[in-house]
């Protein structure tokens, strides 16, 4: 069979399908097998009980019953309308408006099938072939200004690659009083100077705050600094808030977090535990929401509701910003610290530095001067019954070739339980001892 452009495009093998592989085969085999790999969120009681106790009592609501005629806005027996279920919708503004002040209305706010599905959208409406005002054809990008970056951005626009990215500063940090760690932070003066940003060839600026796979979290003066750059260039600022506040809230420094017309925010359940009701949401401009509305439609009829039932409730009361501060927030700390603790016990004597832990599920280490690539140590581990992965794939925008930093670093998930970590972090610490002592 032939397939198009498109088609040849997307079934490509990409960092991202070999990830989602990776994890589904791990989640079926029968070998045991230490997933320090995949995003997925941590099993956690207190939350489970919660989305139990929710769904329940959909069950008995009515959601799945309202006939074609009805007027509920939450049922499931009908589509909604492709900006997503205005219930939800409704539950969002009043969210927003009372913790933040940002004076929303439901034309700010649209539902997507996972927040995938929303850099699918953003990244094409903003990175590709533009047209300028003298009908020219203008290429323009997505400015990622901190790489190393989420890796599922990587591979969404429609045709070719369009990112320009920026490598970061690497402070050596101390985190809790010890040493071994460091942070990245914008280089603003090479991304000020960047060719394509003042020859307007950048369609928008993305972060990820926390950032996926670093756990870095952008301080507040870098995210004012960016809103004003993107304000100047006239191009929106998008910011993924996957881990963010207030939901899931997995986010340890003091920072704030700040919308205005000119920024595109999402949002995700994913990361609250419910990345299987695929729900992401978009606060923006109205204009964006209509945009993104109008690609729904194309491409989904109408975005799932089944994650907007569930959460309608938890964000009415607020319950969904508890559950994040009580309980979410604090076992991803925990387990930073234990994932730590496990690491410095294992390799402790040898050339590690972790990134600070600042969010985010992952710890982000960095094996300086590692004789081989973490692609390489990566299938070693694998072959060993451990999944982490390797640098090399969050790199979008960046020819790394000559990058060292870009192949001595690995992305580590921290959502497995004790036990898992435990054995994962020993066989990483015994296979990364024996390469370094290999080549003494
Ligand atoms: C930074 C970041 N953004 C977006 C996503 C996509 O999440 P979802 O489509 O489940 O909302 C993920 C998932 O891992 C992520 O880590």
């Amino acid at each position: 069979m032939k397939f198009s452009k498109f088609g040849q495009k997307f079934t490509q093998p990409t960092g991202i399908s070999q990830l989602m592989d990776d994890l589904g085969d791990a989640l079926k085999s029968d070998q045991p097998v230490n997933m320090l790999g995949g995003g997925n969120p941590a099993r956690i009681e207190a939350v489970n009980e919660l989305f139990l106790e929710t769904y329940q009592a959909l069950g008995n609501d009515g959601s799945f019953r309202e006939d074609i005629n009805s007027t509920a806005t939450s049922s499931m027996a009908n589509y909604s309308n492709p900006q997503g279920d205005a219930a939800f919708i409704d539950a969002l503004v009043g969210f927003f408006n009372r913790h933040y002040d940002w004076n929303l209305t439901a034309d700010n706010i649209a539902l997507t099938n996972g927040s995938q599905n929303a850099f699918f959208y953003l990244f094409n409406l903003f990175g590709g072939a533009f047209t300028d005002e003298k009908s020219e054809s203008v290429d323009k990008s997505i400015l990622l200004p901190l790489t190393p970056e989420y890796i599922g951005y990587s591979d969404v626009h429609v045709e070719g690659q369009h990112f320009t990215a920026v490598l970061p500063h690497i402070d050596e940090v101390t985190h809790d009083g010890e040493e071994g760690f460091f942070k990245y932070r914008v280089d603003f003066e090479a991304l000020e100077n960047l060719p394509a940003l003042k020859e307007g060839r950048i369609g928008a600026i993305c972060c990820s705050r926390p950032t996926n796979p670093t756990g870095n979290v952008l301080t507040d003066e870098e995210m004012a600094h960016l809103a004003e750059i993107a304000k100047r260039y006239d191009v929106p600022l998008i910011i993924d808030n996957a881990y963010g506040m207030p939901f899931p809230n997995i986010i340890y420094s003091d920072v704030t977090l700040n919308w205005d017309d000119n920024t595109i925010l999402c949002f995700s359940l994913s990361k609250i535990g419910l990345p299987g009701v695929r729900t992401g949401i978009i606060v923006a401009a109205p204009e964006v929401i209509a945009a993104v509305s109008a690609m729904n439609a194309v491409v989904n009829l109408s975005p799932t509701r089944f994650g907007a039932s569930i959460a309608t409730p938890l964000v009415e009361n607020n319950a969904i910003k508890d559950l994040s501060d009580n309980d979410i927030k604090p076992f991803y700390q925990q387990q930073a610290k234990t994932a730590v603790t496990l690491l410095k016990k294992e390799l402790g004597d040898y050339p590690l530095v972790i990134h600070k832990p600042e969010g985010a599920i992952f710890l982000w280490l960095w094996f300086k001067d590692l004789p081989i690539t973490t692609l390489e140590l990566y299938e070693t581990l694998k072959e060993k019954g451990t999944l982490i992965v390797p640098s090399e794939y969050f790199f979008p925008g960046v020819d790394i070739s000559d990058y060292k930093h870009a192949h001595e670093c690995i992305r580590m998930s921290i959502a497995a339980d004790k036990d898992t970590l435990t054995k994962g972090i020993a066989v990483i610490g015994e296979v990364v001892r024996g390469l370094y002592d290999g080549a003494k």
